[in-house]
């Protein structure tokens, strides 16, 4: 491979890539197209399961295994139903690393690491790192408040060192990351790495339509916004009508809305009422939910597809970091991979460190 020179870290040996780079698993983004591709530029792409069934996942590992001869890794949430089946997928099939937006069970960080797996689960706040770390995780991941998506208040430079100076394991840290500088600051503390979702998103690789893209780029840092109208929990997103509208309306409107998303959802994905009912419920952490809220939690997926995957810029969600307001372009992840490297060794040079 030619391109920039590595840059060792405690994250490319554990996963074996060549950049301290990841691509994040962002549902309906990071498909097989995306994921090969970061691949193939020498970072570590994740493929999002959540939004895809059991069959969907292999058929989609296969795909990326078919463009890529490199390491890559999935997403999913350890509290589906089917998270076992789906972890028996990625064994079955070598997935190298398994990433979790919440904290899987330590019986699972055990299955997947008897497996040879290596497990980095996703991670809001130092407890939660503290936790799957005497679990036995491998790395973990922090997303600071500024990232894509569901997301906590702490900012990434408040939170990274705080999770750094808690936990023995690799750091990778994400929220507000996309350029070179990103990467040196986040060396500098002490991370293993940097995970980036909405600046993978806007690549000329990323599947999402162009129309969509356009929203991305045009958006001011002031036009992302965080709401829990959409399931209960912040979510940061780009500010549209649509989001006005959700923040505006009232219960009644909600739960209708809600219902009928939720309804497409159950087909498209397979997933029972029941199951629906109790992924709604899980994405809560167990508190009090009123049935209108676990039904914005199912229908939360749909949203974000009618944007992402269908071109609704006027009634999707478009989950986006603020960094979006910081970029205009559309580079492959080739072309990424590689500025951002060259800007990290300049900056490394700058200060005399490389
Ligand atoms: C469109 C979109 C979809 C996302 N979907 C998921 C998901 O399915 N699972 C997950 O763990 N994180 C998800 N995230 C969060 C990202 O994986 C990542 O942590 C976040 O984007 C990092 O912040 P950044 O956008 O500033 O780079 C999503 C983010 C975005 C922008």
């Amino acid at each position: 491979m030619t391109g920039p020179v590595p840059l060792p870290t405690a994250l490319t040996e554990l996963t074996g890539v060549r950049y301290p780079i990841v691509q994040t698993g962002m549902g309906w983004v990071a498909g097989p197209r995306l994921v090969s591709a970061t691949a193939n530029a020498g970072a570590l792409g994740i493929l999002a399961s959540a939004t895809m069934t059991a069959d969907q996942l292999r058929a989609a590992v296969r795909e990326v295994k078919s463009r890529t001869e490199a390491p890559f890794g999935v997403n999913l949430r350890a509290d589906a139903g089917d998270a076992g089946e789906r972890v028996r997928i990625m064994i079955d099939e070598g997935v190298r690393v398994a990433s979790f937006a919440l904290a899987p069970s330590k019986e699972l960080i055990a299955r997947l690491k008897d497996a040879g797996v290596v497990v980095i689960p996703s991670v809001g706040a130092r407890r939660h790192a503290e936790k799957v770390a005497a679990w036995g995780a491998d790395a973990v991941m922090v997303q600071g408040g500024e990232g894509g998506g569901h997301t906590g208040s702490v900012a990434t430079t408040v939170l990274l060192p705080q999770v750094v100076d808690a936990v023995d394991i690799p750091v990778v840290a994400a929220g507000g990351f996309h350029d070179g500088r990103g990467l040196v600051a986040a060396l500098a503390y002490r991370a293993a790495g940097i995970g980036m979702g909405t600046r993978f998103l806007l690549t000329s690789d990323s599947t999402v339509p162009a129309a969509v893209k356009a929203k991305y780029l045009a958006a001011t840092v002031q036009d992302v916004t965080v709401t829990d109208r959409l399931d209960g929990l912040p979510h940061r997103m780009l500010r549209t009508g649509m989001v006005d509208a959700l923040e505006r309306s009232g219960r009644a409107a909600s739960l209708l809305r809600a219902v009928r998303h939720a309804s497409a959802f159950r087909k498209e994905s397979g997933t029972s009422w029941p199951g629906l009912v109790r992924d709604g419920l899980a994405m809560k952490h167990g508190k009090e939910l009123t049935w209108s809220q676990v039904l914005l939690a199912a229908n939360t997926p749909m949203l974000l597809k009618a944007a992402l995957v269908e071109g609704r810029t006027d009634l999707g969600v478009m989950a986006s970091g603020q960094v979006a307001g910081l970029i205009g372009d559309l580079p492959s992840c080739a072309e990424l991979v590689e500025r951002i490297m060259a800007e990290a060794q300049a900056t490394l040079k700058a200060l005399g460190a490389g």
